[in-house]
């Protein structure tokens, strides 16, 4: 039996908390399951809901809202030094890293507490603190929405980029991610706290020899310093880009911004924090009625309570039109608006 609801309100399953309804609704818990519901005549594109943390909802959804609700995660096969690890695209990936780290595989500690479930991660490439996704990626396993067919992406295919991948361009709405491989050490890890706030948290802590758990307890205190937990306050986490602008830009602007970071991306290339865009531009902390710009990172735009899309899409609309005018610099939400 699919249990298709309507008027179902899709506030629980958006980390920005926006009381948005779909008009018909249903989970599903199984690939036969998602199978019957795309089989289904009378609702063509369907919306798939993941964990919900990617997305600013700014209406009442009219298409079929399917959240996958797949859970399960196996051993595929180990080897002296590796073990391949499978998780389904429904498990919440901070508890699957929680999960991996009890069991001493490495690889994701760097990725604690990025909210969002297993199956979205690849979309974005999420990344945190010098490590991305594709770097403990194997491949995913995809259903194409209008054939039915199973497909596997190997992580050339899915071409990763900097949160981005295939499934956010030429591939995008033709598939739902259904599991994910992963390729984790199991004792020789190669540890990452080259990202100044890691070995500055770890120093802090007197930690010496650091093991992957303690890099996890780092990330997880540097991320709730800075930002915002969704249950509190609503948000997705940054909502724009860091913006790539060449290095004669960068130069024109140092003349007048003196502090303005950058990171190398290519030899003409840099990228420049757009939290510091945000920052200098005067929006870092300012709240309008129930919604704003979070007082601790200016690249997270927050829902008080009760906020609507609207009026945050209007808000990100505002900043991006500044930072065009006092840079020259177009950000780029990272977000979907829907
Ligand atoms: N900065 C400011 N003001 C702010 C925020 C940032 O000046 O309010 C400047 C500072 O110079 C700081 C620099 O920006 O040194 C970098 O800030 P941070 O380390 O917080 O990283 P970020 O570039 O703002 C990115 C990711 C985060 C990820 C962190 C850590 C993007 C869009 N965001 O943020 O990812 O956790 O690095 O690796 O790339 C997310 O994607 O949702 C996310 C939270």
């Amino acid at each position: 039996m699919i249990a298709i609801t309507q008027n179902t309100s899709l506030k629980p399953f958006n980390t920005f908390g926006i009381a948005v309804n779909a008009a018909h609704f249903v989970s599903v818990t199984s690939i036969p399951e998602l199978k019957d519901v795309l089989r289904l005549p009378g609702y063509p594109e369907p919306l798939i809901l993941g964990g919900g943390s990617n997305m600013l909802l700014t209406q009442d959804q009219n298409k079929l809202v399917i959240h996958i609700n797949l859970k399960g995660i196996s051993i595929e096969k180990e080897t002296e030094d590796h073990v391949y690890i499978r998780a389904n695209a429904g498990e919440n990936w901070h508890e699957f890293v929680i999960w991996c780290l009890q069991h001493n595989y490495g690889g994701l500690e760097n990725l604690s507490l990025i909210p969002g479930n297993v199956g979205t991660a690849p979309i974005q490439n999420i990344g945190a603190y010098g490590i991305e996704l594709k770097d403990s990626f194997v491949s995913c396993n995809a259903l194409e929405i209008k054939t039915l067919q199973e497909h596997v992406f190997d992580t050339s295919q899915c071409r990763f980029g900097y949160r981005n991948s295939i499934f956010k361009q030429e591939a995008k709405g033709r598939y739902i991610i259904t599991s994910v491989l992963f390729k984790l050490s199991k004792h020789t890890h190669s540890l990452r706290v080259d990202y100044g706030a890691i070995q500055t948290e770890l120093d802090a802590q007197g930690i010496t020899n650091t093991t992957i758990q303690d890099i996890s307890k780092a990330v997880i205190a540097i991320r709730e310093r800075k930002l915002p937990n969704p249950k509190d306050i609503g948000n997705s986490g940054s909502f724009f880009k860091n913006p790539v602008i060449s290095k004669s830009h960068y130069e024109t602007l140092k003349l007048n911004f003196e502090t303005l970071p950058c990171y190398p991306v290519s030899d003409n290339e840099v990228k420049v924090p757009a939290g510091w865009l945000i920052e200098t531009a005067g929006f870092k902390g300012k709240r309008f009625s129930n919604y704003g710009v979070h007082k601790h990172q200016a690249l997270v735009l927050v829902n008080y309570g009760g906020a609507q899309g609207a009026d945050i899409l209007e808000l990100s609309q505002l900043i991006q039109k500044t930072i065009a005018r006092l840079f020259n610099i177009t950000i780029e939400a990272e977000v979907n608006i829907l």
